[in-house]
């Protein structure tokens, strides 16, 4: 099934294009991992093998020529307008090929295909989102997020390193 699929370029080169795919339920275990991978830095927030496969069609990934997930990111749906690109990872030795760039559009293709307005980030990943055509922005505008992860996770938005980025779609 995944025959196609062309392999990575060696290491440094760009990736040209590799299919970003959505995910289903056989992926979950191998999103979760790549999540969690940078859950102790703060650059993820943990997402359990349950959470995943409750989302998993919010999630889009890539893969390697063998099948195994490479990067992921999901969708968090707040509201019918109001929507959060999170879990976005690429596994350390995919990185810096464009998979992210890749990963990015993707979740914003699929948040305007579900008729969102806009698209928002909490990253300290500053270059790369404002690239894909981010623009920097406040968290007062989202009381949802501040809302939302107050109970679970104070750290996130304390994280002074950390910047909330927007897109409209
Ligand atoms: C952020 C991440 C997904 C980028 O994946 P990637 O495949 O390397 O991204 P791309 O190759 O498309 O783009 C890389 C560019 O993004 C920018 N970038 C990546 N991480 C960055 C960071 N932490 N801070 C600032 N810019 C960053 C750089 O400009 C980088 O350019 P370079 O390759 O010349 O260094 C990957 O580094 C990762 O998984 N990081 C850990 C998890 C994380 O921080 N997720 C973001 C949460 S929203």
């Amino acid at each position: 099934m995944h025959a196609e699929a062309p392999p990575l370029a060696v290491h440094g080169a760009p990736v040209i294009a590799l299919p970003v795919e959505r995910a289903s339920l056989r992926d979950v275990p191998e999103i979760s991992a790549l999540n969690n991978l940078f859950a102790p830095d703060g650059l993820t927030l943990p997402r359990s093998e349950a959470f995943v496969a409750n989302h998993v069609d919010s999630y889009c990934i890539i893969r390697a020529a063998d099948g195994s997930v490479l990067g992921c990111v999901a969708l968090d749906e707040y509201s019918p307008s109001l929507v959060e690109l999170v879990s976005l990872a690429v596994l350390p030795k995919a990185q810096h090929r464009g998979l992210g760039k890749l990963l990015i559009e993707a979740a914003a293709a699929l948040a305007r295909k579900r008729g969102f307005p806009e698209l928002f980030s909490v990253s300290l990943a500053d270059q790369l989102f404002l690239h894909m055509g981010f623009v920097q922005s406040s968290l007062d505008r989202y009381p949802e997020k501040i809302a939302r992860y107050a109970a679970i996770s104070r750290s996130e938005l304390s994280i002074s390193r950390k910047f909330l980025f927007s897109r409209r779609l």
